[in-house]
Order: C-alpha cells, then sequence, then structure tokens
C-alpha cells in the first residue's frame, strides 16, 4: 500500500484505500486552527499584492526584528525558515553523517533529512502503556553517545508532553555531552500550560527550538516557520538556505500573526475546552484516546487490533482521519483527529456513533 506520508491534501488517502471521494469532505487529517487565519490576514490581504513584484527581504529583518523581541533575543539567533519543514532540512545538512536520536513515534520528516544526509539514526522510543511519557532514565544515558537528539513537543501525532522539569532534565544532559537538543514546537502555542524552551536559548549553546506559524495560525499555504538558537549555529545553517527562502507574503503575514496574540490566546482555551468535550462524548461510547494537551488526538475502537476498517467507513462518509501506517509503535492501530469547529466535530461523533452501532 502506497500510504500518504503526512495529513491534509486527502485526495491522495481516498487514491491509496481506493475509495470514492465523496464530493464534500471534512479533513480532520489536519492540525492546524480550525478557525482559519487571524482576520486581520484578510483585511490587509488585498495590500500586500505590491510586494509581489520585488524579491522578499533576504533576512526578514522586520520580522526577525518582532520575534527576538517577543523572545528576548538578540536578532543572530533567529531564522526565518521557509516553514518548520524547510529549518529540518538545513538541520539534516548541519548534522550530516552523525548520530542522531529520535523519540518516537513522531514527525516523520526528521528520520527522512537524517537519512538523506547519512546520519547514523536510533530512536528512543515511547509506549503506549506509558502513555507516550515514559521515563526519560534510558534516554539520558543514550544520550552520551549522541550528536543530537530530536523532540517533538508537544508531540505529533500523540498529543502528549512532558512537564518543564523533563524538558530541562534533558537539556542540561544534552548541554553536558555536546548533543544538540533539537525541540519541536510546532505545536507548543496549543498548551494551555505553556512550555516553550526558547527562554533557555541564551544559555544553552546546543539547544535548538524550532517554531511553526503555519499551525496555530492557519497559513500552512504559505510556509513560515522559525529557529532559536546560537548566533553560530544559525550562521552555519543560514549557510546552507537559500537566500530568498520566505517569500514576501510570508513575511508580511507572519509580522501581522506575531501581533494577533489575542487570537491565540482564545484559540487555545477553546480548543482545550473543545477537545474535553469531545474526549468525554468519545470515551463514552468506548472509545480509546491519547492524553492530549492539544489540537489533535489519536483514537481507538479497542474491538479492532488495525483500524483500517474504521477508516476506510469514515472516508466513506467523507470524514478523514489521520493514518498511523507510517509511525512505528502505532503502525495503523491508532486514527489522528485534529479538533476542528464544534458543528464539525458533532458531524464526527455523530460518525463514530454509527460505527458503534452498526
Ligand atoms: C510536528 C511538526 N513539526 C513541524 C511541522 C512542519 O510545519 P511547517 O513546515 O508547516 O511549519 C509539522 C507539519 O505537519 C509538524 O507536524
Amino acid at each position: 500500500m502506497n500510504w500518504p506520508l503526512h495529513g491534509s491534501n486527502p485526495k491522495y488517502l481516498y487514491e491509496s484505500l481506493d475509495v470514492l471521494k465523496p464530493g464534500h469532505v471534512l479533513d480532520f487529517s489536519v492540525n492546524l486552527n480550525p478557525f482559519g487565519p487571524p482576520p486581520a490576514i484578510k483585511e490587509h490581504w488585498g495590500s500586500w499584492l505590491d510586494h509581489i513584484v520585488d524579491y522578499p527581504d533576504p533576512k526578514g529583518e522586520r520580522l526577525v526584528e518582532l520575534i527576538a523581541a517577543k523572545e528576548r533575543l538578540s536578532n543572530d539567533a533567529v531564522l526565518l525558515g521557509n516553514g518548520g519543514a524547510e529549518l529540518f532540512t538545513l538541520l539534516g545538512q548541519l548534522l550530516a553523517k552523525q548520530k542522531i536520536i529520535i523519540v518516537q513515534p513522531t514527525f516523520t520528516e526528521y528520520e527522512k533529512i537524517c537519512r538523506a544526509n547519512g546520519c547514523i539514526v536510533s530512536f528512543f522510543q515511547l509506549s503506549e502503556e506509558s502513555g507516550w511519557t515514559q521515563d526519560t532514565d534510558l534516554l539520558l544515558e543514550q544520550i552520551k553517545e549522541a550528536d543530537a537528539l530530536f523532540l517533538c513537543h508537544p508531540n505529533n501525532p500523540t498529543g502528549t508532553a512532558y512537564p518543564q522539569s523533563v524538558l530541562l532534565e534533558i537539556l542540561a544532559a544534552c548541554q553536558e555531552h555536546d548533543c544538540f537538543f533539537i525541540v519541536d514546537e510546532a505545536f507548543e502555542d496549543f498548551l494551555e500550560e505553556r512550555r516553550t524552551l526558547a527562554f533557555c536559548v541564551k544559555e544553552y549553546s546546543r539547544l535548538i527550538v524550532v517554531r511553526s506559524l503555519t499551525k496555530m495560525y492557519a497559513i500552512a499555504g504559505l510556509r513560515l516557520g522559525f529557529l532559536l538558537a546560537s548566533p553560530e549555529v544559525v550562521a552555519r545553517l543560514r549557510s546552507f538556505q537559500p537566500y530568498w527562502a520566505v517569500n514576501s507574503l510570508a513575511l508580511l503575514a507572519g509580522e501581522c500573526c506575531l501581533q494577533e496574540e489575542g487570537y491565540a490566546r482564545k484559540t487555545r482555551r477553546w480548543v482545550a475546552k473543545e477537545r474535553l468535550r469531545i474526549h468525554e462524548a468519545l470515551r463514552s461510547m468506548g472509545y480509546i484516546l491519547s492524553a492530549s494537551q492539544v489540537n489533535f488526538y489519536l483514537l481507538k475502537d479497542p474491538l479492532l487490533a488495525d483500524q483500517l476498517p474504521l477508516l476506510t467507513f469514515l472516508l466513506a462518509k467523507g470524514i478523514v482521519p489521520r493514518h498511523t501506517m507510517n509511525y512505528p509503535g502505532l503502525d495503523g492501530r491508532w486514527l489522528r483527529f485534529g479538533v476542528r469547529q464544534a458543528k464539525e466535530n458533532d458531524v464526527l461523533l455523530e460518525a463514530l456513533g454509527k460505527w458503534k452501532q452498526h
């Protein structure tokens, strides 16, 4: 089977399973802000047209300044990217041929870029039994032999997060053993209790924090992310990057989004409440869920070893989950769903209720 590598673009999932795609689908395989981009983006969009004629600012200076001020870092500790995805590609080049640990199941791009750059990859496998947040003693041992550690936090696809104290313990071990600690915080701004490590970047030269603006601000089609690290690391990564990596519209949208903290705060609160509502309903139907703290979650029907029949049932109804066939340790035994707007989540609840009765 030729499974799509990521969520979104549902037509590829329909094609690989040979299920007829209904005219209207609800895509739960994406994990973006369910309310879309902040209204300010729409308001300014027309006036941004003039900017597509010229080349973008190669340094993205205004946006970099905004980020640096927000994170209390110097401008040279910030690197913009064409989405977090591009920044991972640059990191792969930085880490070429080195020894890498990836905490998994997780976002599959880390492994892909490491393999493409000849890295020696090993894994710290999170277990379902521990709720994907097990003790990290063994990981701390592994760090001693590694050049870099990738941790997605909060983790995609489980939605789970470690307490801040655990993150700081891992960070200290990485610094001590000269191992880069690459923390992907693409979904950190969906955590009600924030847990970014950005404030440690100044003190810890081995820390690299990667952020995405495409999730909270629903601008995935525009592509925008940034990375926080020591000025030396930023300079090395920049040397691998195309000169105009981030386009003018993404730069303008980024400036606009970062001034919409209220929008992010409201979304964060709403998603947390809505996730609780959905989870209560699903648990009462007999489904098992990951203890997600963000805007997506894993679900399984415990009566099925492999969730393929449920996946096919939902696709036929125009409801698109994210399959988990390419997450080692999940292997199709779970499905991932994004938290969408309430009415859309109700459609999902109804379909999952029907599945239980069929
Ligand atoms: C965990 C995680 N990190 C990073 C990314 C990349 O985000 P983007 O390139 O849209 O900024 C994704 C995209 O799905 C993701 O799930």
